[in-house]
């Protein structure tokens, strides 16, 4: 049965969808894709549609979404050229796995994060290596003591205060209220102590232009940087008041007296168990800066798509609700009621996986083999979370939104590694998940527990790529249930 790619590709779609898959199957299939590639750099099949010079400079253009997720190569690798440069796209579980996992010793950040250091600084979204390892290790001893109830209460707090400034029939543009809201939760769990009104508008402000731009300053060529009137330049100035505004921050701090219960003074007191030595105000700054980008953006765009796909799906919203109000009971969300809004994690599972990281940049720091590929030194690569949560081999429908999906074999406990990447996985994965995971599950509880959102008429919502796709905008109707 197990004699043809295609067999094999069929036992995996089945084996995946009844989680029964077998080590000997995974190993079987691994070996087809080595053979078929025979292990060269020149042997991954360039994308479809290529055209002379310009590579796939068009459909990257025009509909990068949709051409990472139609991306099904044999071997579960294909090479993407932009120009003269190449990037060699991972879309199939086995081999994300290998590159995010097994292989990430031999992986860097790559081209376009060595765009944005300058901007952003050496936190841990930027850095690699051994400094990377060091400050992950640090940040995660700070985060991992931040009691749970407490990031729970503060959630509540930020999605209570939210709803009730809305009135019935009111237009919300659901992707900026989100984006405030996480930023709200993010600052207080930093900063308990509040911040004066000129700091956290700064912060807000600046956060949403950094962290909207990021992709477009990244990608955009290095000698745009030099023209006198570069495109980058209002980018850059909100990146360095942001870097501006912390730095005054954690100065006052440490001139502060007294105790204080929060993320920053956590930060603040780790020490590397190796060496006993804290990190400079200069790290924490730039671990800020780093927590500020990838918490907001990402979560305020789950947060907005989960209110565009309950709308869009009465029945599952109904369901939501029906839990909510029994679970709830009318009351505020506390750290408890977290575990039984199973069927509010199910759909915000299914959020995430259809709209996960578009791509996960890496570049090889040493030769190293991935899906039977050598790979030599200094090569792009990049896992598309996106195109492996829409593979039908994986998910039953992909493109539909299927909370129950997340009930039945097809869960991803059974899923097979790489399968299910929405945080990334390895020594690069989010350090923000369970931070990420209560404020979603606080905010979407809280806001339909008293709210309904109808999508505006007037506008048809699109997914713009970013970091994590987001929408272009989404107002939406808050009607009072
Ligand atoms: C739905 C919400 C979120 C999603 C989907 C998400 C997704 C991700 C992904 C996919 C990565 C790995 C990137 C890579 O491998 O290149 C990552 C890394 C990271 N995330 Fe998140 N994230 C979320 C929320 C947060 C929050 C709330 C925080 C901060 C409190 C945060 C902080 C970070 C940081 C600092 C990294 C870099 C980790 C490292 O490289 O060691 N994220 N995130």
């Amino acid at each position: 049965m197990l004699s043809s790619p295609r067999g094999i590709l069929t036992a995996l779609d089945h084996s995946a969808r009844t989680g029964r898959r077998s080590d000997a199957e995974a190993k079987e299939r691994r070996t087809m894709a080595a053979l078929s590639s025979l292990g060269s750099l020149g042997s991954v099949p360039a994308a479809p549609g290529r055209i002379p010079l310009a590579g796939h400079v068009l459909q990257l253009w025009r509909r990068p979404l949709a051409f990472l997720a139609s991306l099904r190569p044999k071997g579960g690798m294909v090479r993407v050229d932009v120009g003269t440069s190449s990037v060699y796209l991972v879309t199939d579980p086995d081999l994300a796995h290998e590159a995010l996992v097994t292989k990430a010793a031999s992986l860097g950040r790559g081209r376009v994060y060595e765009r944005l250091r300058p901007v952003l600084g050496s936190g841990l979204v930027t850095s690699e290596g051994d400094v990377h390892q060091r400050q992950r290790r640090l940040v995660l001893s700070a985060l991992h003591r931040v009691p749970a109830a407490e990031h729970t209460a503060i959630s509540v707090h930020h999605a209570e205060e939210l709803i009730a400034a809305w009135r019935p029939g009111e237009m919300v543009r659901v992707d900026e209220a989100m984006f405030d809201l996480v930023l709200g939760i993010l600052l207080e769990a930093v900063f308990s102590s509040g911040l004066d009104r000129s700091a956290a508008a700064e912060i807000r402000y600046s956060t949403r232009v950094v962290s909207k731009g990021a992709l477009a300053r990244a990608i955009t060529p290095q000698m745009l940087d030099r023209l006198p009137r570069s495109p980058h330049q209002s980018y850059d100035a909100a990146a360095a008041r942001l870097r501006f505004v912390l730095d005054a921050l954690i100065k006052e701090r440490r001139g502060a007296e007294g105790d204080f219960d929060d993320l920053l003074s956590l930060v603040m007191s780790v020490r590397d168990p190796e060496t006993g030595t804290a990190m400079s105000d200069g790290r924490i700054r730039d671990e800020l800066m780093a927590m500020l980008m990838s918490g907001t953006e990402a979560a305020s765009a789950t947060l907005a798509w989960t209110f565009h796909e309950l709308a869009r799906h009465p029945k599952a919203a109904d369901r939501l609700r029906e839990e909510v109000d029994t679970v709830l009971g009318g009351r505020p969300c506390t750290h408890d009621d977290l575990a039984r809004l199973e069927y509010t994690q199910r759909v915000l599972n299914e959020v995430i996986r259809l709209h996960s990281a578009p791509l996960l940049l890496r570049r090889t720091t040493a030769p190293v083999k991935i899906g039977g590929v050598h790979f030599p030194e200094g090569i792009e690569l990049a896992i598309s979370p996106y195109a492996v949560h829409r593979n039908p081999w994986l998910f039953r429908f992909p493109d539909r939104f299927t909370p129950d999906r997340w009930r039945t074999a097809e869960g991803s406990r059974l899923l097979p590694h790489g399968a299910f990447i929405p945080f990334g996985d390895g020594d690069r994965r989010c350090v923000g998940d369970a931070f990420a995971w209560t404020e979603m599950t606080v905010a979407v509880a809280t806001v339909c527990s008293r709210w309904r959102m109808r999508p505006a008429y007037w506008h048809t919502v699109r997914e713009v790529p970013a970091a994590t796709p987001r929408p272009d905008a989404m107002p939406m109707i808050a009607e009072r249930r």
